[in-house]
């Protein structure tokens, strides 16, 4: 195979996952390699930046050539390279960019900038096979609201067909449509890639209409778990508890998130934001309140034993193995909980997807792995004669295999990264 196929390594070291993929024309993946930290974080409860950073370092050579080698492609058949901007940790971000700079550039191949929110996206639509389409032809999911939902991100998005972009981007010769400046742009073609394509990308232009104000669910999801003493990442470990308590047992209202003070340009006066952070402090004033710190502590050193001599113990097996540890109060508990926050994404997505006419939703990032979310959003967008649709569960945490995906219609369009490119550890969408 020669280069010419689609071919895309896409990188992503956003967080604690190092991950290298080969996608062929943004719907084919030949390779999904990730190389988890999980274990190293669970020591701490939580993603120690410099740690990451550290782990990144050592398995970014490693994970790529597996990538590589497992897509039984060479470096040099590679159409381009896609690498992940931001957001996320600033020293685990540059550790990719780094690579992926050095490499575009050894190569001679084009490198491609994502934002790692539009990758979360693109995991669900390069599944769907809706992230390409035939020209001209219809797509049912647009415009589309995406629900972004993940230990770092709480997002809302409007994302539409960007047909403006499409446009300017075929009349315009590449050089330039590439921008006013003249800055360099590592290894882009002469001419602009979308000449040799048939099949069209489908461009989006997002527009953010939700998002948190303070916590993002998944943290909440593992702050929580940190209260109740259970394994780390808490997500989880709630879900499967969760099948075994009653989850009317404890009633958590959610507060309407006044912006106030925090109200930011550009923001529609319909937006639909969250907040987690309450719903954590209600949870521990719960525990204080029922005289359950005790049991807590005692199920923190058990399971902590327990997952010292098997770190891959799943939590039905602990349920299972020793279920002295989870009294019925903490079930319902736990069940309670994620009913009010699965509830909470509920009503606020499809509260946007009401006011912004979506016909069809979208629902990513690690969050939505839930099953308890997955069962809900489905019924009512069922109810409603909505289109809703996941990523399969590999698909829904980290992985470069929507980074590439994402990569797939900017390379089409000849949108590459320029020489000074850097890590973005804010970078917005929309
Ligand atoms: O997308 P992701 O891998 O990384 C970020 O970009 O943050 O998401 C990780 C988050 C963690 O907070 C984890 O607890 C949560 O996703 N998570 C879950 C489940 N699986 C993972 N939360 C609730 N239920 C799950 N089944
Ligand atoms: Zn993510």
């Amino acid at each position: 195979m020669r280069s010419g196929g689609g071919l895309i390594l896409g990188i992503e070291s956003s967080c604690d996952e190092t991950a290298a993929a080969v996608v062929r024309a943004g719907s084919e993946v030949l390779a999904n390699v990730v190389a988890s930290q999980m274990a190293l974080h669970a020591n701490y409860g939580g993603v120690v930046p410099e740690l990451a950073s550290r782990e990144h370092l050592r398995n970014i050579v490693p994970v790529v050539r597996a990538a590589m080698a497992e897509a039984g492609v060479g470096f040099a058949e590679l159409d381009a390279i896609a690498v992940t901007e931001g957001p996320g940790l600033a020293g685990a971000l540059l550790v990719g960019i780094t690579y992926a700079k050095a490499l575009a550039m050894a190569l001679e191949k084009p490198l491609i900038a994502v934002n790692h929110l539009e990758g979360h996206i693109h995991a669900v639509l390069m599944e769907q096979g809706t992230g390409v389409r035939e020209q001209g032809s219809g797509n049912s999911v647009e415009p589309m609201l995406a629900l972004v939902v993940s230990g770092g991100h709480t997002h809302l998005y409007l994302a539409e067909f960007d047909e403006k972009a499409r446009r300017t981007t075929e009349i315009l010769p590449l050089n330039k449509a590439q921008g006013q400046n003249d800055e360099r742009k590592i290894g882009a073609p002469e001419s602009r890639p979308s000449e040799a394509w048939t099949g069209h990308p489908v461009l989006w232009q997002y527009r953010n209409v939700g998002r948190t104000v303070d916590d993002a669910a998944g943290e909440a999801f593992d702050k929580v778990a940190k209260l109740l003493g259970l394994g780390y990442p808490g997500g989880p470990w709630m879900d499967a508890l969760a099948r075994s308590g009653n989850p009317r047992a404890v009633e958590f209202k959610f507060q309407q998130i006044k912006m106030k003070g925090k109200h930011a340009e550009g923001d529609s006066p319909c937006a639909q934001h969250f907040s987690f952070s309450g719903i954590k402090t209600a949870v521990l004033r719960y525990i204080q309140a029922h005289g359950m710190g005790e049991r807590v502590e005692e199920r923190r050193r058990a399971l902590g034993d327990a997952l010292r001599a098997n770190p891959a113990m799943r939590p039905e097996e602990a349920l299972r193995e020793m279920p002295e540890v989870f009294d019925r109060d903490t079930l319902d508990l736990i069940a309670s909980f994620q009913y009010a926050v699965v509830g909470n994404l509920m009503r606020q997505t499809f509260a946007a997807a009401e006011v912004y006419g979506a016909r069809g939703i979208v629902v990513s990032g690690g969050v939505s792995a839930n099953s308890e979310l997955r069962r809900r959003f489905a019924e009512e967008a069922a109810q409603r004669g909505l289109r809703v649709e996941f990523p399969t569960m590999a698909m829904s945490t980290d992985n470069a295999a929507m980074i590439a995906a994402a990569a797939w219609g900017k390379f089409v369009a000849g949108e590459f990264a320029k020489e000074g490119l850097v890590a973005t550890p804010q970078l917005r969408l929309g």
